[in-house]
């Protein structure tokens, strides 16, 4: 039986710290839609340098095509009209506009799915997630493993002292916590 009607669009949210498996979760389902044979695209932000430009990358190193934009509007203007998924990583990083881009393109019948921080290292809410999540037809929640006490972990402890909110860095500055285990900086005695 099918149960969706029309072509209705929809935004899923894959959220949680670093190392849970965001992008790991984002290429899975990509892979289902390239099985499906149906029209997609993967956008990411020009700010995460991390590995090469034309690939979205997972810690464990799976990867899958994608376009660097620069921002929410320029990610809109780059979306054809027949591709039927759109997939953004490392969402945390784009501008408050995502979510009226991401809603557009849910209302114009495209299946959105975005990945992103749901945190930052102090444990704050990283916006745009948190907005994203209000309007989300669907949201997963990913965790890691806590580097201290092997418990499952929705925190990102950075190892470094800065007060930027962006830092893009990998294992050598973050790890995941637990929440028992997280030790924001400042609160450090
Ligand atoms: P990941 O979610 O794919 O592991 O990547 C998260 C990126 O976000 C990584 O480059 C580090 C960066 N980051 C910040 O810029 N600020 C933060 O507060 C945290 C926790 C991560
Ligand atoms: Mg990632
Ligand atoms: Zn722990």
């Amino acid at each position: 039986m099918n149960i969706v009607k029309d072509h209705i669009g929809w935004i899923e949210v894959i959220c949680g710290s670093m190392f849970s498996g965001k992008t790991e979760e984002l290429i899975r389902r990509m892979r289902r839609v390239q099985i499906a044979k149906q029209q997609y695209q993967i956008f990411k932000p020009t700010i995460d340098d991390r590995y090469h430009h034309k690939y979205i990358v997972s810690h464990n190193k799976s990867k899958l095509g994608s376009v660097q934009v620069k921002s929410s509007k320029q990610l809109y203007e780059s979306v054809r009209k027949e591709t039927e998924v759109v997939g953004i990583d490392e969402a945390q990083f784009f501008d408050e506009g995502l979510v009226e881009v991401c809603q557009k393109l849910a209302n114009e019948g495209k299946r959105v799915i975005v990945a992103g921080l749901d945190q930052d290292y102090l444990g704050r809410p990283f916006h745009p997630i948190p907005e994203l999540l209000a309007t989300a037809e669907y949201i997963t929640k990913t965790l890691a493993i806590c580097t201290q006490c092997g418990n499952p972990a929705n925190r990102t402890q950075r190892l470094v002292e800065s007060d930027e909110e962006i830092l893009v860095g990998e294992k050598d500055i973050y790890e995941a916590r637990c929440r028992k285990c997280f030790q924001p900086m400042g609160e450090k005695k």
